[in-house]
């Protein structure tokens, strides 16, 4: 699958200049999940709006692996509105265009609750700038996440700036927000989520 499938679905870094240009046939809106794991929520995306494209992105090779089984690509022809990134969704944000994507999903990212590690978390202060960059005005922004630390987090980083407008999190989790595999395996261990439904400043399009 990784050998085989992977690279018919890899998103081309030479195409970044132009993101909806990656997908067959060309879409007028790109969304970008980080941290996708095994794809139940990408998949089930694609699914319900197959006029968006979507950049699933993940580091982990055994996720990208079961998401790609989910596509039986001997029976089924490979989504024409799905890409794949295989390494550190930073770095693919790092050279798209400003304002290039509608809508950015960080679900259930690693917490890293020690204090020593924040500087690893994906949602932080260093990178909120490039983040909006890359989001239209009034793009939506999803995050889920169940760790308390992490969602004391979230609160502090939200509270200190101006570049997303960020109500308080829901506690149940939104309609059209398909479940995650993470977050299944959190609820039924009793942990508690917090769903964040974030909007980047300025006019909607
Ligand atoms: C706790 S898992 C959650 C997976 C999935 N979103 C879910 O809810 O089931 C976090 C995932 O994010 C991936 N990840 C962490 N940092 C990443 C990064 N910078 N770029 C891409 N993927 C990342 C990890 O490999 C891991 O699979």
């Amino acid at each position: 699958l990784l050998a085989e499938v992977l690279p018919q679905l890899r998103f081309d870094p030479t195409a970044a200049g132009n993101p909806a240009a990656a997908f067959s046939p060309h879409v007028a809106r790109v969304w970008l999940e980080v941290g996708c794991g095994n794809g139940e929520h990408a998949l089930a995306q694609i699914a319900r709006h197959p006029e968006i494209g979507l950049i699933g992105a993940e580091v982990f090779a055994n996720g990208l692996a079961s998401m790609l089984a989910h596509l039986e690509p001997e029976t089924r022809a490979l989504p024409g509105n799905l890409r794949l990134w295989d390494d550190d969704a930073r770095a693919l944000i790092r050279i798209l265009p400003d304002a290039s994507l509608d809508r950015l999903f960080v679900l259930f990212p690693d917490p890293w609750p020690k204090a020593r590690h924040a500087k690893r978390r994906f949602v932080h202060p260093a990178f909120l700038p490039e983040i909006a960059r890359v989001l239209r005005p009034g793009a939506e922004w999803r995050i889920a996440t169940d760790d308390p630390t992490h969602q004391a987090w979230l609160a502090e980083v939200f509270a200190a700036q101006t570049l997303f407008a960020a109500p308080p999190p829901a506690t149940a989790r939104p309609a059209d927000w398909p479940p995650t595999r993470y977050e299944a395996k959190a609820l039924a261990a009793g942990r508690r989520a917090h769903y964040w439904t974030l909007r980047r400043a300025g006019p909607s399009r």
